[in-house]
């Protein structure tokens, strides 16, 4: 049968969304209501859930259960929520337009922006309490924590935007670029996929492959983001053209769109040869970078 990777996608974002809005999220009504309204309208807004897809996917090629890594799946996703409010911020990237909607700060004004970001990230720690502490040894579950907080503090996502503000309208060199994307985006996404390894200890190679696909797929989804700033359609759900009005350092910008495309691709046969030595349990991981690649949205 061959594998319908709009109809795994579908599966896995509702699963995701039950169990943030049901078990992990307190609900929309609770006291400071401003507050968790706004983190609801961006949490819950049409985006792809590629992280925490990417979270249970891995989990599916390590043999686990995707249950016992749904903490780590929403909190993936609501450090990426948070990532996105500030990042679509006026003294950021200023832009009004998320996943099809107004910007968080545009509807909820910038200081509950900023408040609601804040405790997605804080509430994303909170919610990886839940790991199971009786099925995996508690020092897995640590690093876990640990490994989860350096990818978004300053040895990722968070450093990443900092040099990409530094960046703009300068001209850097490729590594300074590479560096920029692998934090800013690729950070995350690595977790994505190397955080379930983390939890059931597996062996080197295994875990080792995994980062490997995680760093090709990560370093492909943001080089394929700046490209689709330039030619994405209505379907992308966020303004284009929002990357050379800033001056942004793009693949794009530094290399051309087509010499982009296929560093996009090179890193795509990166990604799939990490995952040579795995089954066929790791096809949604072989067909998610594929997606990473050839996405319109
Ligand atoms: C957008 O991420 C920001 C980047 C890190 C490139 P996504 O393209 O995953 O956005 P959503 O989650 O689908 O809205
Ligand atoms: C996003 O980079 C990085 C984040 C950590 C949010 P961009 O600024 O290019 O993302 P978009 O295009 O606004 O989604
Ligand atoms: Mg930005
Ligand atoms: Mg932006
Ligand atoms: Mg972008």
């Amino acid at each position: 049968m061959t594998f319908n990777l709009d109809l795994y996608f579908k599966q896995k974002k509702e699963i995701i969304d039950r169990v943030m809005l049901l078990k992990y999220m307190r609900p929309k009504e609770t006291d400071p209501v401003i507050l968790h309204e706004a983190m609801h309208y961006s949490l819950f807004a049409p985006g792809k859930r590629i992280r925490p897809i990417l979270c249970l996917s891995s989990a599916l090629a390590l043999g686990m259960p995707e249950s016992d890594v749904l903490p780590i799946a929403a909190a993936l996703e609501m450090i990426h929520v948070f990532s996105l409010i500030h990042d679509d911020l006026p003294a950021m990237d200023d832009d009004g337009l998320r996943r099809g909607l107004p910007t968080n700060h545009k509807v909820y004004g910038e200081a509950i922006a900023i408040l609601a970001g804040d405790n997605l990230v804080v509430h994303a720690f909170d919610v990886l309490t839940e790991l199971d502490a009786n099925k995996y040894p508690p020092q897995n579950i640590l690093k876990v924590i640990k490994r989860l907080a350096q990818a978004t503090g300053s040895d990722g996502m968070i450093a990443g935007q900092v040099i990409d503000m530094q960046s703009g309208g300068k001209q850097i060199d490729i590594n300074r670029l590479k560096t920029l994307h692998r934090n800013k985006t690729g950070a995350l996404i690595t977790a994505a996929v190397e955080l379930p390894a983390i939890l059931c200890g597996a062996a080197k190679d295994t875990h080792e492959r995994l980062v490997c696909y995680g760093n090709a797929i990560g370093l492909a989804f943001q080089i394929v983001d700046d490209i689709l700033d330039i030619e994405g359609g209505k379907e992308l759900g966020k303004n284009i053209g929002s990357d050379v009005k800033k001056g942004k350092a793009t693949y794009p910008a530094l290399m051309g769109v087509d010499r982009a495309k296929e560093a996009a691709s090179e890193a795509l046969t990166e990604a799939l040869d990490a995952l040579a030595n795995f089954k066929d349990n790791a096809e949604p991981l072989r067909h998610i970078a594929r997606f990473v690649v050839e996405r319109k949205v």
